[in-house]
């Protein structure tokens, strides 16, 4: 990156970053914001403007194209998509600030023919407007554009949850998360930690569903001491249901398959409170670190984390087992909206079979009796439901464990949330047994 911190020149390089070399949004903002003395205000413009564009960027790319005359280099597209972002979606900054930001940064990036061209389309364009969405006769992909998700994708979740709910899904996942925090209870307890941000200014409000979620509000957490003693962990309340639904008792012996970075192996050995024993493993050694770094912060004692690929068999057998699969993503595009133009039909199918090929080779390190809890951070029926039904149907020794449904306290044998259900990301989760033989 440059050494020049103005903040649309930061937000410039971090979605040229993301964009070009597929780096997550989420970490090249924390980088950034770690990286750069900013004020609070700019730190909130620099995130808001980053996620802004990257959740929009087809709407954006939508209203650009009328405007473009020649072959566009595609920085200068990134630079306009920023742009045009500030200038319709953002009302507090003048059209004239934007314009002379962005000519000043394409002066710098490619010369002063290239900011002829971002002078001129932005001119144009406040001059004469935008297009209407609502001209777009096909309703997917009004859907589509307006909301910018992919049509592939727009047509899978018309199919799975129809059009209306399709339209709200769309619209939460463009609104920003909330900040939740889990409580690690084999520490303290919810009313010290909601005493101790009390008291640092915060505003706190308990989940009604989960124990231990705190909903915070009044800015980041990440630097306050509840954090980094280790007292809570930033975790979406969505991922908070999961090590619930395993239906812990003390002692249990646990494996969590695919758990770097460890939020739920981390919750899982939390809920225990200090008794069994939790066996996180990841097929990345690299990622390792990352959960040990949280099992010591948080001062687990009854948690051990270690490389293992889930294809391949385990020693022993467990009480309760979790595969937190690999999946697309789509329940997180709030926190990660890049996912969205990434993924592919041919993508998913490839994860299809690597989730059924993990829960194939764990059931023999399942006790009979015991339990698993698979779940997605995906909103994706191909990977949920069709995964665990094709399971079910060729492992007759396995039943459904039905749970409870926080928002109809029915029983149910799969649990779908969707981003409006919580204002959390979506996720999906399921409980099977093993018979007892
Ligand atoms: C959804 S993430 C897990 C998130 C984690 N459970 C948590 O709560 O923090 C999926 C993880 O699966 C891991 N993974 C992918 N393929 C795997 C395999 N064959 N065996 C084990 N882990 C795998 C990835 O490295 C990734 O960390």
């Amino acid at each position: 990156m440059t050494k020049d911190v103005s903040v649309r020149n930061l937000t410039f390089n971090t979605l040229e970053h993301v964009l070009n070399n597929k780096a997550y949004s989420n970490l090249a903002i924390n980088q950034v914001l770690n990286q750069y003395d900013l004020s609070v205000r700019d730190k909130s413009l620099f995130t808001e403007l980053v996620y802004g564009t990257l959740k929009r960027k087809l709407t954006l790319e939508y209203h650009l194209k009328p405007f473009l005359k020649t072959k566009v280099k595609r920085w200068v597209r990134i630079l306009l998509w920023m742009s045009i972002y500030q200038l319709y979606y953002l009302d507090k900054i003048p059209a004239h600030a934007v314009i002379n930001e962005a000519v000043e940064i394409a002066k710098r990036h490619g010369g002063h023919h290239q900011s002829k061209i971002v002078n001129g389309i932005l001119r144009t364009m406040t001059r004469t407007g935008l297009s209407s969405l609502e001209d777009i006769k096909d309703d997917n992909k009004r859907l589509s554009v307006t909301y910018s998700v992919p049509l592939w994708i727009v047509k899978h979740w018309v199919t799975h949850h129809g059009f209306a709910t399709t339209e709200r899904i769309a619209q939460a996942m463009l609104e920003n998360p909330g900040q939740t925090v889990r409580v690690n209870t084999a520490k303290t307890t919810v009313e010290r930690v909601s005493k101790l941000l009390n008291e640092r200014g915060f505003q706190v409000k308990l989940d009604q569903d989960i124990p231990e979620c705190l909903h915070v509000v009044g800015g980041s957490i990440i630097q306050e001491p509840v954090f980094t003693d280790g007292l809570v962990s930033i975790q979406d309340k969505s991922s908070m249901f999961v090590a619930r639904y395993l239906d812990l008792e003390n002692d249990n012996r646990v494996l969590d398959t695919c758990s770097a970075p460890g939020g739920k192996a981390c919750h899982i050995a939390e809920l225990l409170n200090h008794t069994g024993k939790v066996t996180a493993t990841d097929i990345h050694e690299h990622k390792i670190n990352l959960i040990e770094h949280n099992i010591a912060k948080l001062g687990l004692d009854n948690i051990d984390a270690l490389q293992h690929d889930a294809t391949q068999s385990y020693q022993g057998t467990y009480d309760r087992i979790l595969v937190d699969a690999p999946c697309s993503g789509l329940g997180v595009l709030r926190h990660k909206p890049e996912i969205k133009y990434e993924q592919s039909q041919v993508r998913i199918n490839t994860l299809v079979d690597l989730q059924l090929e993990i829960l194939n080779n764990v059931k023999s390190h399942l006790k009979p009796g015991g339990k698993l809890v698979y779940s997605t951070c995906t909103i994706e029926q191909l990977e949920n439901e069709n995964v665990i039904y094709t399971f079910l149907k060729q492992n007759k020794d396995f039943e459904f464990d039905p749970i409870e449904d926080p928002r109809t306290h029915q029983k149910v044998k799969t649990l779908q949330i969707l981003p409006q259900d919580f204002n959390s990301d979506g996720f999906f989760i399921t409980r099977i047994r093993r018979k007892d033989s």
